[in-house]
């Protein structure tokens, strides 16, 4: 079990502070398909499906956020990065989302009760308990303490509420030579990162799809799994900087020095180019992800 203590978790929270890493994860990290949302609400039956209580745990700059927003009335994020909420924020305030309340707010998985019942909208009823029709996380649940989070999703979803967590695994590469270049990928994964020591230990969980984290979940018998193949066309430079937005690349960069990081980033880029025959890196490259997501619901 992840069982994070708090200098671990601010040695977690590190990872994604600083503020030129949140401007990159602001930029690079992909989005996520309407139909991964669209089955996630259409599993809370019970309500009007455009005014749900929304919560998103370690909701970084707000990648599953603003595409929630339409299905909510209030959508609270929450994250112990100053400038991830920092970055939300500053969507929030350029986008133009109507009939939803944003509060993007600093916290964690286990003070989340405290944090969520300090907003002005939950003044009125004087607790957040019960108030959510659904809580997400979308690839932040490994770095959670399962138990405790858990009892706050127990105490903070609604009746009939849904909760769901996703990950997406390392990618593959599609089209021609596609799986040359993914061998490439897979032994950089593997090799330069995992071997070393740069992806923390919870990255075993995404690895494995979230599966071990599933017996945490409360209510058991009403456990789904939705697997989702995301693909997406881009050029081969912004897989690069998506790349660069990787915990394992920031503990890469704090070990060895900036430098060597942008080597270690060229030296992929060229691999990839070789692997692909691509003749520059603004050619396309198609990238596959595939997106676990798990699921519950109180009844
Ligand atoms: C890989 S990012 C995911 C961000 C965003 N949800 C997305 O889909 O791209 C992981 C996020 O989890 C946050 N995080 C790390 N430890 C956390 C904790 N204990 N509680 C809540 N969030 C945490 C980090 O600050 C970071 O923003």
């Amino acid at each position: 079990m992840s069982l994070t203590t708090n200098s671990q978790q601010e040695n977690v929270t590190k990872l994604f502070t600083g503020s030129s890493h949140t401007e990159m994860y602001a930029k690079y990290r992909p989005t996520y398909p309407d139909e991964l949302f669209e089955q996630i609400v259409a599993l809370n039956c019970s309500k009007d499906q455009k005014k749900l209580n929304i919560l998103d745990v370690g909701c970084g700059s707000g990648q599953a956020s603003f595409s929630l927003a339409k299905y909510a009335k209030l959508l609270v994020g929450v994250d112990p990065s100053e400038n991830q909420i920092k970055q939300a924020k500053q969507k929030e305030s350029q986008s133009n989302i109507q009939g939803c309340k944003f509060d993007f707010i600093v916290g964690t998985d286990v003070n989340l009760l405290e944090c969520v019942n300090q907003l002005e909208s939950f003044h009125q009823s004087t607790t957040c308990e019960n108030q959510f029709d659904l809580i997400v996380v979308a690839q932040s649940l490994h770095w959670f303490n399962f138990e405790t989070f858990f009892n706050n999703v127990s105490k903070m979803l609604a009746p009939n509420g849904v909760f769901a967590a996703w990950t997406y695994t390392l990618n593959s590469f599609e089209g021609e030579h596609g799986e040359t270049a993914t061998n490439t990928l897979n032994n950089f994964y593997n090799e330069e990162m995992w071997k070393p020591g740069y992806w923390a230990k919870e990255r075993k969980y995404v690895d494995d799809e979230y599966r071990s984290i599933e017996q945490y979940m409360p209510y058991p018998s009403n456990h789904k799994r939705l697997v989702l193949d995301y693909r997406k066309s881009m050029p081969l430079a912004a897989y690069i900087s998506y790349i660069s937005t990787w915990s394992s690349i920031e503990s890469f960069g704090k070990k060895n020095g900036e430098e060597k990081k942008k080597q270690l980033l060229e030296k992929l880029k060229t691999d990839l180019m070789n692997d692909l025959k691509l003749e520059s890196d603004s050619d396309e490259v198609q990238v596959l992800w595939k997106i676990h997501t798990i699921t519950t619901t109180r009844k």
